[in-house]
Order: C-alpha cells, then sequence, then structure tokens
C-alpha cells in the first residue's frame, strides 16, 4: 500500500489503545510495530528477577551493559529467551516507570528504537517517539482516553488473563501512579509533540480509531 518509507509515532498514557491501534495499522499498511513499552518492561522483568530493586539507579545501571534486549517477528526477547507473555503481568506494570526514569537506560532503548527505525517503514508507540525518538516522523500521533475508561481496559486484560488479586481500584491507582512519574519525569517526560495529532479513543471502537488514522495516513481528511 505505501510506495515508500515511512515512520508513525504514536504516544500516550497507559490503556489509551496505542498498541490495540497501532497493530491494526501496521497490518492494514503492511509496516512492521514496535512496541516500545514492551523494551523498557523487559529490563524491568530481568531486574526484578535478579532480586534488584527497581527505584535503585545504581542497581538497574548495574545491568544494562551486560542486558540484550531486541524484536524479532513482533516477539520480545529478553536475552535471546521470549519474555511476551512475563513482561505483561502487574508486577511489571507497578515498577516500569521507575526503571524508565534513569537516563542511561532510556539513552539505551532510544539507540535500538532508533536503529530499529532506520532501514524500514515502522509504526512505533511509546511515550516520547514524537518527542526524542523519531521527531521526523512522517505522522505523529497522541492518543488519549479518560482514566476511568483506561483503567476498566487494563482491569479486564488482566482478568482476562486470570491475574488473581487485583481490584478495578487498585489498577486505576496504578495507572494513575505511572501517568504521574511518565509525565514528570526529568528526561523524555510523557507529553505530546506539538505537531502531534490528538485522538481520543474514550467512547470509540478500536476500528473507528484504526479508520481515522489511516485516512490521516492516506491523506483523505
Ligand atoms: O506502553 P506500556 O504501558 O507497555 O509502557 C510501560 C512503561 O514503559 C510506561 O509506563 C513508561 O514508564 C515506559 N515507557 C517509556 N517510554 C516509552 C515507552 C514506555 O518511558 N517510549
Amino acid at each position: 500500500m505505501l510506495d515508500k518509507q515511512i515512520t508513525i509515532a504514536i504516544d500516550g498514557p497507559a490503556g489509551a489503545g496505542k498498541s490495540t491501534i497501532a497493530k491494526k495499522v501496521a497490518e492494514i499498511l503492511s509496516i512492521e510495530y514496535v512496541d516500545t513499552g514492551a523494551m523498557y518492561r523487559a529490563l524491568t522483568l530481568k531486574v526484578l528477577n535478579e532480586g534488584l530493586d527497581p527505584k535503585s539507579t545504581e542497581d538497574v545501571k548495574s545491568i544494562i551493559e551486560n542486558t540484550s534486549i531486541d524484536f524479532r517477528n513482533n516477539h520480545i526477547y529478553l536475552d535471546n529467551k521470549n519474555v511476551d507473555k512475563e513482561i505483561r503481568e502487574n508486577r511489571i506494570s507497578k515498577n516500569v516507570s521507575y526503571i524508565a526514569k534513569i537516563k542511561e537506560v532510556r539513552e539505551a532503548m532510544v539507540k535500538i528504537q532508533q536503529k530499529l527505525a532506520k532501514t524500514k517503514s515502522v509504526i512505533m508507540d511509546g511515550r516520547d517517539i514524537g518527542t526524542v525518538v523519531l521527531p521526523n516522523a512522517d505522522f505523529k500521533f497522541f492518543v488519549v482516553a479518560s482514566v476511568e475508561e483506561r483503567a476498566r481496559r487494563r482491569y479486564k486484560e488482566l482478568i482476562e488473563k486470570g491475574e488473581e488479586g487485583i481490584s478495578y481500584e487498585d489498577i486505576k491507582k496504578e495507572i494513575e501512579n505511572r501517568d504521574r512519574i511518565d509525565s514528570t519525569r526529568e528526561i523524555s517526560p510523557l507529553v505530546k509533540s506539538q505537531d502531534a495529532y490528538l485522538l481520543d479513543t474514550t467512547g470509540k471502537t478500536v476500528d473507528e480509531c484504526v479508520n481515522e488514522i489511516i485516512s490521516i495516513i492516506k491523506g483523505d481528511s
């Protein structure tokens, strides 16, 4: 469908619908989807598995150099092991924002992400894609939804996966906490790039959002 290499940036807070939308857009355009949150999650998994403290910059920094994180065919690998499932556990969501605040972590991840977008068309989602990772992206979207709707989506997802001992109220609090840390951190905070298109997914179906994005990319609107 595309006759040239393009980059699409999708940013926004947790649970706004970025990854669901980005996956569908990638399929329609036959381009690669890169989930940058998965990379921060993979590093968080290693920190927790090694018994390190996610809030300790020293602890986290000590493993960055000896950790390999990469994507192969839409799967995330941590030290060559597929960790698609483990990174979605709630213990990871609870801790990932502490790790994503660390300068050295961001530098390492951004490097991998920029390399991934260099030679092929990609749609990349995260928090700093339009502002830092791909500031010259051809298209930028900032996806938002009310905190209640985002918490409802995440809660449903976790329950469907069989996660136990969680409540809607806890998930809402965790999302609010993650939003606060992600938006107020010193390096690459979650902000809308001035030139990004604002897409509010509250009350909209996935297909409505996908169509809105596709029509912008195709220049129909
Ligand atoms: O997108 P997801 O919710 O999986 O991201 C998990 C966390 O990773 C975010 O809450 C944020 O702390 C961090 N992140 C980031 N920059 C990105 C992608 C994710 O800081 N580009």
